[in-house]
């Protein structure tokens, strides 16, 4: 596998979803934008640059000034026009952030932007450009639009020094870092600034600058080294964004000389208080800490003896003085599990856990749950955790990164994934739109998510979300063109949970390849849109996850988990395969979910075909509800998936002379990278399977 990429400059970084052409709309009107504030400033930039580019007209006036011709008026409060009377939808509000909202009127084509805030503001602005003509062309209008939560948040994984594994970043796949250079923080920030503006241009407000396994040379960011930390913060600040620290739990030991990192000791809970003031002091804006602990090696109070929540009130009480949060993630499991052992249920160990826990954790800190149980597979049912702590602030994780979904080299489009998850109902199986609260209510604290159905108790507010960024230095941003599709939907979709991932994809392909034919609009869709499905088909079967290589996660390995600590296991043998998660006769992890789930998942005959080997160990004979066999299932989805890619490739060479050769060239040499993996995991997987059942395709396919 070559990883062609570029170091991105100035001159040849992707514009991704800010090309120049997208702003044609808004610069070639007259524009006034009034009011004060750092944000207005970049508002104004943004405009005088647009309008100088298209033709447009550019005036800066004071809030309350006259306007006469202006055809877009970004204004903060006091308006230009009347106060904001429309009702405003819910923000799920934390009561920590700014009102990021924005109304929007348009009146015989004059539009009118006005905000409470300059950060509401700046997401108005790009909303305009997001519309483009119909901005200014559609119907008389008077609409009032306000994230869905305060908290949308990025976590790189970005290490400062070279990890000798990991690499610069860790589960990156697109270059270098943009803030790290072997050690150092990059001197010329101008990277960080692009990120930064396109980030804001799909509304994420929130950023973990390093990684949660956060190394020697990392931990000291949060004390020598925090003037580089205030650099970057100054360059994020301009565009609505507050800078996040991942930290080390053992950071008294390892920064402060204490002998201890015990959460009830005095000397460390002062440790951390001091730590916090020199942060706010040095950026008032912060946002607080990340924390990985008692996970995969990294320190955490267990070692003393104390639980989770000791640990994370302990530091939530540092920050609080400041309006700082403690994310503190639940991935928390035994990373040195026996294989022999069939007791151990590496699924089951973030509910086992944090539920006892539930209503413990201070006010400010934020759970972070990652989306299924186990680890970002292609395939998990939603984490229990999500729905077992209404007394917690929950947030969502994802995983924009493509760690176990292709690693950039393969087009997979998360989207319609992750709609899927924040679409899901924990106490309604029947798929309707009935009140019971998705996960996104429970992420966001909205409407009827506050009332929790199964205790009747209110939630704590919202804990919003989370996802690792699968951003680096290389020329296109993200490895894979498309990739940069998964950012801004990620983006997109923390801001309003609700949006169409197909929507999406042609807002990202209008504003990045701006002014292209349809027919390229065509070929992304026939791409991306079933992607996820596509992905799944040519790896691992029905649920089970992993058969990965280990350690760097690319490619094939059926058994390369299968006798390792890692807990992540598919059991497969001569006669069947899957993981008994029941309770009548597994590991009891099914009983985690609430009705009617538990139910659904506990039985083979109701527990849905793309779950069934995560909750059962069944025969290759089983029949699915599908109609065919698991085993010859096996076989249909693969030789099927790799069909799609063919297919794939088809679709994009008939266009690929229509978008700048850059981007073609790369997705070219990405999809027959793709089409050599499917290739290898459909062979590996049919051959594997083939071997261990006896059982021949009934289709006659070849099989090796
Ligand atoms: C995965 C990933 C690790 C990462 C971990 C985490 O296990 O492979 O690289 O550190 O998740 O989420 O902390």
């Amino acid at each position: 596998m070559t990883v062609d990429s570029r170091p991105l400059t100035e001159h040849t970084a992707h514009s991704a979803w800010l090309h120049d052409d997208a702003f044609a709309a808004l610069g070639s009107r007259r524009v006034v934008v009034a009011g004060d504030g750092a944000l207005t400033g970049t508002v104004a930039e943004e405009v005088a640059a647009a309008t100088a580019r298209f033709g447009g007209a550019f005036s800066r006036l004071e809030v309350g000034d006259g306007v006469s011709d202006a055809e877009l008026v970004l204004t903060l409060s006091p308006p230009l026009v009347e106060p904001v009377e429309t009702p405003m939808v819910s923000t799920g509000s934390t009561g920590e952030g700014t009102d990021e909202s924005f109304r929007l009127t348009r009146e015989a084509g004059a539009v009118v932007v006005q905000a409470a805030s300059d950060a509401g503001l700046l997401h108005g602005l790009f909303h305009v450009v997001r519309l483009g003509e119909a901005a200014f062309d559609g119907p008389d209008a008077d609409e009032t639009h306000a994230p869905a939560t305060d908290l949308r948040m990025l976590d790189h994984w970005d290490n400062v020094d070279v990890h000798p594994v990991m690499g610069q970043v860790e589960r990156g796949y697109s270059g270098g870092s943009i803030f790290y250079d072997h050690g150092y923080v990059h001197a010329d920030l101008s990277r960080v600034e692009r990120y930064a503006r396109l980030l804001a241009a799909v509304g994420i407000n929130r950023v973990a600058i390093n990684n949660v396994n956060v190394h020697t040379r990392e931990a000291r960011l949060l004390t020598e080294d925090l003037g580089d930390v205030v650099r970057v913060a100054a360059v994020f600040r301009r565009w609505g964004i507050r800078v996040h620290l991942s930290v080390s739990f053992a950071s008294p030991i390892t920064l402060g000389g204490l002998d201890t990192s015990d959460p009830l000791d005095q000397d460390v809970a002062h440790w951390w208080v001091r730590a916090a003031a020199r942060v706010w002091d040095a950026i008032p804006d912060f946002g607080g800490f990340v924390v990985k602990a008692d996970s995969e090696g990294q320190p955490g109070p267990f070692a003393y003896g104390r639980t989770h929540a000791d640990g994370a009130n302990m530091l939530a009480a540092a920050v609080e003085p400041y309006d700082g949060l403690i994310h503190w993630r639940a991935f928390v499991y035994d990373h040195k599990q026996d294989w022999r052992d069939r007791s151990t249920d590496r699924a089951r160990a973030a509910y086992d856990h944090f539920h006892p826990l539930d209503g413990a954790f201070s006010d400010n800190v934020v759970l972070q749950v990652k989306y299924g149980p186990l680890d970002f597979q292609v395939r998990e049912p939603l984490s229990p955790v999500l729905a077992a702590m209404p007394h917690t602030r929950v947030a969502l994780e994802l995983q924009v990164t493509q760690e176990y979904t292709g690693q950039q080299q393969h087009a997979v489009y998360l989207g319609p994934q992750w709609s899927q998850i924040l679409r899901f109902r924990f106490w309604d199986a029947s798929g309707g739109e009935g009140g019971s609260p998705t996960v996104a209510d429970l992420a966001t604290g909205r409407g009827k998510a506050v009332e929790d159905p199964g205790t009747g108790t209110w939630r704590k507010p919202a804990g919003g979300f989370a996802a690792v960024s699968n951003v680096g230095d290389d020329e296109f941003w993200t490895g894979h063109p498309f990739a940069q599709a998964n950012l801004y939907a990620y983006g997109r979709l923390c801001w309003d949970p609700a949006l169409d991932p197909g929507a999406l994809l042609d807002e990202w392909a209008a504003l990045t390849f701006p002014g292209t034919p349809s027919a390229v609009r065509d070929a992304l869709h026939t791409v991306l849109d079933r992607s996820w499905e596509t992905y799944e088909q040519y790896t691992s079967p029905l649920g089970v996850g992993f058969m990965v290589r280990p350690g760097h996660h690319y490619g094939p390995d059926v058994d390369g988990y299968e006798y390792t600590p890692w807990g992540t296991y598919h059991f497969a043998d001569r006669d069947g395969i899957g993981v008994d998660r029941t309770v009548r006769t597994g590991t009891g992890y099914a009983g985690q979910y609430p009705a009617p789930w538990s139910a659904v998942y506990e039985s083979p005959s109701t527990c849905p075909d793309e779950l069934l080997l995560f909750f059962h160990h069944v025969p290759y004979t089983h029949v699915l509800q599908s109609g065919s066999t698991v085993v010859q299932h096996i076989y249909d989805s693969h030789f099927d998936g790799v069909a799609r890619v063919e297919a794939m490739i088809g679709a994009w060479s008939e266009v690929s002379t229509l978008v700048d050769p850059h981007v073609s060239e790369r997705v070219s040499e990405r999809l027959a990278e793709q089409l050599r993996s499917a290739t290898e995991w459909r062979d590996q997987v049919n051959t594997y399977f083939f071997r261990k059942s006896g059982i021949p395709d009934e289709r006659g396919r070849r099989i090796y």
